[in-house]
């Protein structure tokens, strides 16, 4: 049995026919403004109508960066995109006749690396995404978690700092303020505008244009030894290992599995989070650290998840 995952993006959708043993046999992408969300499903159901045009499938799953009904068909709120109680399913069931579930996106992403990825020995495992925002997603029991209204796993938005950053939710201080692509960005960006010294070598490798430096070139600069890009990331991953060590003295997750953009700073990102998860870990002699481990699906865990919770 054949199903469709989507993975709606900032600045694009990804779309496969997966298979039940989580392989995605065909893929494609549709570049779209992350600001309409009209276009969004435009842009979904086309990519829809090509994949299904080669291969027979039963669904389609839909990964959504934002805070999804617990019926699985409206978004009803987004912190970083411009849904408002969308009707996402509805919307996308007209356009494509096949029946559509919608899921958080780190909840879909979560689900995959759980099933077929770096957490298939486990059975309670925490996930969390890197990058434009924070996202969660919940396995205990082998159970996805998703609360009452189906927001549960919203990492993002825990307090991290009273009154501090403004947060896209509305809120200040959530810890996606403080740890995810967009904070890394914004302190590398300060410091640089500040003259910041350390920050040197990223804006040279930027051309000299501050205003240009992003996620992938900080971690680029970075892994090529960079004291000062090296030091954005620890940092993040500092207060990786706070958030996390606060989620597990209430979930006690078995391991903890860290994927988004930002992962690709591999160990520059792990070896900070361990230290300060061990150092704010309660009861911390007297348990299993849950290993930090990277999520090992990359950019397919989002389709593959959404397929499978499709089916
Ligand atoms: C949103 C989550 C989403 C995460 C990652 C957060 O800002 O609140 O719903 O999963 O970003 O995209
Ligand atoms: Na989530
Ligand atoms: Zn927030």
């Amino acid at each position: 049995m054949l199903s469709i995952g989507v993975d709606i993006g900032g600045t694009k959708i990804a779309a496969g026919v997966v298979d039940e043993d989580g392989g995605i046999i065909a893929a494609t992408t549709r570049s779209t403004p992350a600001t309409d969300a009209e276009l969004i499903e435009a842009g979904v159901a086309d990519a829809v109508a090509e994949l299904r045009a080669e291969h027979e499938v039963v669904g389609v799953g839909v990964g959504a960066a934002g805070f999804v009904s617990a019926d699985r068909r409206t978004v009803r709120f987004a912190a970083n995109l411009a849904w408002r109680q969308r009707p996402l399913a509805d919307e996308l069931e007209r356009l494509t006749g096949l029946p559509v579930v919608v899921e958080n996106d780190a909840n879909a992403a979560g689900w995959a690396e759980y099933r077929f990825g770096a957490a298939t020995e486990a059975k309670h495992m925490l996930m969390v995404t890197l990058g434009t925002g924070l996202g969660g997603a919940i396995v205990l029991d082998g159970q996805l978690i998703r609360g009452g209204d189906g927001f549960a796993g919203e990492v993002a938005h825990m307090t991290a700092v009273p009154d501090g950053q403004w947060c896209g939710c509305g809120r200040k201080g959530c810890l996606e303020q403080y740890t995810s692509g967009t904070a890394l960005v914004r302190t590398a960006k300060r410091r640089a505008a500040a003259g910041d010294p350390a920050m040197g070598p990223l804006v040279q490798a930027a051309g000299g244009a501050k205003k240009e430096i992003d996620g992938p070139l900080i971690t680029r600069v970075a892994h090529q030894g960079d004291p000062g890009a090296q030091e954005l990331i620890a940092e993040l991953g500092t207060w990786l290992g706070l958030g996390m060590a606060s989620i597990s003295s209430l979930l006690d997750p078995e391991v903890i599995v860290v994927g988004g953009g930002v992962a690709a700073a591999g160990e520059m990102l792990l070896a900070p989070a361990r230290e300060a998860y061990a150092a704010n870990l309660t009861a911390r002699t007297h348990r299993t650290l849950a290993p930090f481990v990277l999520a090992s699906m990359g950019n397919r865990a989002g389709i593959v998840g959404a397929a499978d919770l499709a089916r």
